[in-house]
């Protein structure tokens, strides 16, 4: 008999930040060896999973939202596809039969190919959602962090959305430094930047890890020692897409900044600052038109409140 999903479920997929983004090395297959601390910002994508008609275990996707027009649900390479995919084939072969067709709606509210780990996060939020709607799939906590790293580097992290160490190529995870409550401010210029096209452009030297202290008691601790770190991504992905570099500028000029950087392999830019009010204030001092401006605090509101249980069945 196949399960009906009769509730809708919900998931939010946070935007993922690197406040600093040091490559350690190269691995023969070309992926880089990385160091850097992962934080996830209150902006999000939202999935919605809803009872559909079909073939059991079939899913469906529709994608909504400022930001979905350009995208194809159909797409082979689609995560969140992907996703579905990887979980059905990791359940016992008698299981997929039996499990109810759905509809996923993804409302895209983050910029994509940006830096911020938007379809990272989106193919997690899947996966949450996915073993929620589906019991009968078993998926034991070390199979998916397998099953998330296969979908891409960065989705390992996006699993919990809590801040974390990334090192390898972003799936090993360590716990972050203690953070402070601080504002986030996220610019996207328009600019759509492949991450791919970054790596290979990038200067081939390779910077240590990060030495990080146990916590930070303030944001002026935090700033001071992020100042002394970098992205290493930043100047290749400046030399593909030049507004990065005034995105920094006007984000290092607004009122209250700490400290401006990039995101991941770009265009997407951060700042932080004192508070998510502060953020909030400084906001009108970075609009541009055509650009993407969210302002706000970490996931959760305040860092230290950045929480959240494990994901997977033991
Ligand atoms: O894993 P994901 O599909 O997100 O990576 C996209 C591309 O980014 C890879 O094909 C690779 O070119 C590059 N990449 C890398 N090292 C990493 C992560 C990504 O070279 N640690």
């Amino acid at each position: 008999m196949t399960l009906v999903v009769t509730a809708i479920l919900h998931e939010s997929a946070h935007a993922k930040i690197n406040l600093h983004l040091h490559v350690t090395g190269r691995r023969p297959d070309g992926y880089h060896l990385l160091d850097s601390l992962a934080v996830f910002a209150g902006a999000a994508d939202h999935l919605a999973v809803h009872p559909a008609e079909g073939i059991p275990g079939s899913v469906m996707l529709e994608i909504t939202g400022p930001f979905g027009a350009g995208l194809v649900a159909e797409s082979d390479s689609n995560l969140i596809l992907r996703a579905a995919r990887l979980l059905r084939a990791t359940a016992d072969a008698d299981v997929p039969a039996r499990l109810p067709p759905l509809r996923i709606v993804l409302d895209k509210r983050l910029p994509v190919a940006s830096g911020i780990g938007g379809g990272s996060a989106d193919a997690a939020a899947a996966l949450r959602l996915l073993l929620r709607a589906w019991p009968e799939v078993r998926v034991s906590r070390a199979r998916l962090m397998e099953l998330a790293a296969e979908l891409g580097a960065d989705v390992p992290v996006c699993v919990d959305q809590v801040a974390a160490r990334m090192g390898g190529v972003g799936e090993v995870l360590e716990a972050a430094p203690d953070l402070p409550a601080c504002g986030m401010m996220l610019v996207n210029c328009g600019e759509a930047v492949p991450t791919p096209a970054v790596f290979r452009s990038r200067a081939p030297v390779f910077h240590p890890a990060a030495a990080l202290p146990a916590g930070w008691a303030d944001v002026g601790a935090m700033v001071r020692d992020l100042s002394a770190l970098t992205n290493d991504l930043e100047d290749a992905a400046c030399a593909i897409c030049p507004t990065i570099r005034t995105v920094l500028q006007v984000l290092a000029a607004a009122p209250g900044c700490r400290l401006a950087r990039m995101s991941g392999s770009g265009a997407t830019c951060f700042a932080l600052f004192d508070s998510a009010q502060a953020a909030r204030d400084a906001r009108v001092a970075v609009e541009r038109p055509g650009w993407w401006v969210w302002a706000g605090g970490l996931r959760g509101e305040e860092c230290g409140a950045q929480t959240g249980g494990t994901v997977g069945r033991a």
